[in-house]
């Protein structure tokens, strides 16, 4: 299991000790989410944002695009320096089109499902992804209650995967904490985001380790 703590959920005034805490707690990944206004309520990290963490950072930074228009800002997200991109199939007209656009720039291509997105709906793309990224919360917020059926989606989409013997990542988004990130990884979910179990404690680090310890440390 990888852990992906969002920034979303870290003191917004203060993202360079958030951005230190995730390497001293282990992190594989940095969870950047971007989000418009408009195909969620919220507005978070710019351009710019993202530019000022890459200079921050080595680890790997996975952008989940939450606009209503991928296709227009994609590029300037890859050359602000996000190495996995992800973006909703609820918006992405030509998906196929932008997932190659990742991988085009040499970023790991993802494409993310809604709640009520079923995991079929991505049969037809799954050979151009290297990740999926389910949300297991309905996209806009950090700190939301986790929804179950998310788990049963998780192990629908590892049996598409295996029945296919496709290489393809399984992330899950929102709700992950202390309680079910076992259930989590036990479902086939290889990554998993963690926002408000991660920045709302009172040392990141170490509740990073923690949720790695639960999750069984499996890889
Ligand atoms: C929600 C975001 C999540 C969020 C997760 O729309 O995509 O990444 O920050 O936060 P928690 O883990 O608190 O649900
Ligand atoms: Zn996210």
């Amino acid at each position: 299991m990888r852990l992906a703590p969002s920034l979303l959920a870290a003191d917004l005034a203060d993202l360079a000790s958030a951005v230190s805490a995730c390497e001293a707690g282990g992190a594989e990944l940095i969870h950047v989410d971007v989000m418009d206004g408009h195909f969620v309520p919220n507005l978070s990290f710019g351009i710019p944002v993202l530019e000022a963490i890459r200079r921050r950072t080595e680890l790997p930074l996975d952008v989940h695009l939450m606009v209503a228009n991928p296709q227009r800002l994609l590029s300037d997200y890859l050359a602000a320096g996000a190495d996995w991109v992800s973006v909703h199939w609820e918006v992405s007209t030509h998906l196929d089109r932008l997932l190659q656009t990742i991988r085009d720039a040499g970023a790991r291509a993802g494409v993310v499902v809604n709640p009520a997105t079923p995991v079929e709906m991505l049969v037809d793309v799954l050979e151009g992804v290297d990740y999926v990224l389910l949300m297991s919360v309905n996209p806009g917020f950090a700190g939301q209650r986790f929804l179950p059926h998310s788990l049963e989606k998780a192990v629908r989409l590892r049996t598409m995967l295996e029945q296919r013997q496709l290489e393809v990542q399984i992330e899950m988004d929102g709700g992950i904490g202390r309680s079910n990130i076992r259930s989590v990884v036990e479902a086939g979910v290889d990554i998993c985001v963690a926002g408000s179990a991660v920045f709302g404690q009172g040392d990141p680090a170490a509740a990073m380790r923690d949720l790695k310890d639960r999750a069984g440390r499996s890889a």
